[in-house]
């Protein structure tokens, strides 16, 4: 656990392969390399970032999230390269609901090894497990769209169900969009991956 003064305390996470660690500041530079990646946002309602103010924006703000208890974004640092390969966490974060909705993304030179999957299951074993500071969830939902076929399989093989398509439930890059909804509940989860002390 990292705990500044006055500030919510901030869960850091051990896998075997991989730290879940609060995203700071000093990761601008990771960030920006993640979120210009057309690969990487190419499901996303942002378009690629083609500065690094719009990377540290995006970090204060998960920051400010997490400050005032409405969210979490860790960094995944993968432990063999000592350094950061992508992120993940938790928004929409209602204590009185007991649910989240989550989120992930990887470089892709580092696609295709279970990293994400690592990432996530441990993520989600935490806020189940009341490890975080929203509580213990019920609840975690996930919203792809159509076409993400590598997101769809990483959230089934955790136990999500898919539960229907909201159609053209957003509107980003000139385009309406529909969103597949996943929803995990606490009760239906067996963590397939297990955590380092
Ligand atoms: C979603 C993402 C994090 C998955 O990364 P990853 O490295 O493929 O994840 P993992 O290796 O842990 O597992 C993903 C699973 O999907 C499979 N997969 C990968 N690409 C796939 C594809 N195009 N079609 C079907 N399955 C695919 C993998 O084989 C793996 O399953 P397996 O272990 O049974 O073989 C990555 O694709 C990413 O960063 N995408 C951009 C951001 C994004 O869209 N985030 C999700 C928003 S909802």
């Amino acid at each position: 656990m990292v705990q500044k003064e006055n500030s919510v305390i901030f869960p850091e996470i051990n896998t075997p392969r991989l730290a879940l660690i609060e995203l700071k500041a000093s990761d601008d530079v990771a960030v920006f390399n993640l979120f210009s990646n057309h690969k990487v946002v190419e499901y996303y309602d942002l378009e690629v970032f083609s500065h690094i103010e719009q990377a540290r924006s995006l970090i204060d703000l998960f920051q400010t999230r997490h400050a005032a208890s409405l969210g979490i974004r860790w960094a995944i640092y993968l432990k063999s390269s000592g350094g950061v390969i992508g992120t993940c966490g938790f928004n929409s974060w209602s204590q009185t609901m007991r649910s989240a909705v989550i989120g992930y993304d990887l470089l892709p030179d580092f696609w295709g090894n279970g990293y994400a999957t690592e990432a996530v299951c441990a993520a989600i074993q935490a806020a189940f497990s009341g490890g975080l500071v929203c509580g213990a969830l019920n609840r975690i939902q996930a919203d792809t769209v159509p076409g993400n076929d590598a997101s769809e399989t990483l959230l089934r093989r955790l136990g999500f169900k898919e539960e229907g398509l909201r159609r053209e439930s957003g509107y980003w890059k000139g385009a309406f969009h529909d969103l597949k909804c996943f929803g995990l509940l606490q009760s239906e989860f067996t963590p397939p991956i297990a955590n380092s002390p």
